[in-house]
């Protein structure tokens, strides 16, 4: 029955129907954006169906029935294609998300100990099997505590500005001021004598500032232990046997140390430790510079003048202190030639002690 009355409007919209539908039909996406292409491009506003469902209104009436249905169709086809191109995207999406529990992770890439504080570690760890325990003080000193209760006389050339970096009290404007960064750690030992009683056994590491000049040598700053040792008894023996048993656990039991008679103000008697060259063992090379030695701390009897001034009975106690640079220890024992090198953080270097 239909057929004939058909007019041109309707063959053109059926035709178009059939091709649409074929497009639609076998319609392909692989991720969300061409999927989202397709919707537009055929159901959105001005997409290709909704532009013939526009077509639409202008069949006659009577022919609207069979071309409805069959626009009707073709929009839930597209519909259902495109929400099931969906699916099957969401779902290889999620799978591909989905967290697998037993990858074995990524390697996480650690940082390594600095050589200055495993050496410094390993410092504090031997004293500490002798019974020294850790004592801290500030970096920011007065005058009093890195020189003065130290016996340090007030014309000594440590005091000197080319030595100590002296913090201006005002910002810009120089004058004389008894804030100072300290230049050794051997002002530890006046803030704990003045605060605790003997016995004290303390190991004062940190870091200490000079004003020189930086080079391979010499740094504005660096680091050191400090060892104290205040009893009823304490003599110069003590001393020696403390020292050979630090010096043996850090290098090696063969090592042998000789003392030679030195100056500090706040030791009487003072002394320079040397251990035996642990490059070449002794027979002389370029490192000990073929003496078979090398320095590595100051020491000393603590002087009466220091305890008497840190309110310590002078004829009751006596004590022994030391001093040694971590840097020099650490030169010793991995060989870095170049201070520089432990304050320029560059990797290349410090990868090297991964494993220590
Ligand atoms: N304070 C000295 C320095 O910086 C090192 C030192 C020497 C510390 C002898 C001591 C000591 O405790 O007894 O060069």
């Amino acid at each position: 029955m239909h057929g004939f009355s058909k007019n041109n409007a309707f063959m053109a919209l059926q035709d178009s129907i059939q091709t649409l539908l074929e497009q639609v039909q076998t319609m392909k996406a692989s991720n969300a954006d061409e999927i989202e292409a397709l919707r537009i491009k055929y159901l959105s506003k001005k997409g290709e169906i909704t532009a013939l469902f526009n077509e639409f209104r202008t069949v006659p009436s009577d022919q609207k029935r069979e071309l409805g249905q069959k626009l009707n169709q073709l929009r839930q086809e597209a519909e259902g294609r495109i929400n099931s191109l969906r699916e099957q995207f969401e779902a290889k999406h999620a799978e591909a998300e989905r967290i697998d529990l037993t990858r074995t992770p990524d390697p996480i890439a650690l940082g390594t100990r600095h050589p200055l504080s495993l050496v410094r570690e390993e410092i504090v760890d031997i004293f500490s099997r002798i019974g020294f325990t850790v004592a801290e003080g500030p970096e920011v000193e007065d005058d009093k505590h890195v020189y003065g209760m130290l016996n340090f006389a007030p014309e000594h050339p440590a005091r000197d500005m080319q030595d100590t970096f002296f913090i201006e009290k005002e910002i810009g404007v120089q004058k004389p001021t008894d804030i100072l960064l300290r230049s050794h750690t051997s002002s530890v030992q006046t803030r704990v004598m003045t605060s605790q009683k003997p016995p004290i056994r303390v190991l004062c590491p940190g870091r200490v500032y000079r004003n020189e000049a930086i080079s391979a040598r010499a740094h504005c700053f660096f680091h050191q232990v400090e060892g104290l040792y205040v009893d009823k008894n304490v003599s110069f023996a003590d001393l020696r046997e403390a020292l050979l048993y630090f010096s043996k656990e850090m290098f090696g039991a063969e090592t042998k140390i000789r003392l030679r008679p030195s100056y500090f103000p706040f030791t009487e008697p003072s002394a320079e430790m040397d251990i035996s060259c642990n490059i070449c063992g002794g027979k002389g090379c370029s490192f000990c510079k073929g003496t078979g030695w090398v320095e590595i701390l100051g020491c000393g009897m603590v002087d009466p003048n220091v305890l008497e001034s840190c309110g310590i009975d002078s004829k009751e106690y006596s004590g022994y202190a030391f001093g040694m640079g971590v840097e020099r220890i650490t030169n010793l024992k991995y060989r870095v030639k170049d201070l520089r090198l432990f304050s320029e953080n560059d990797v290349r270097f410090l990868k090297q002690f991964e494993s220590c």
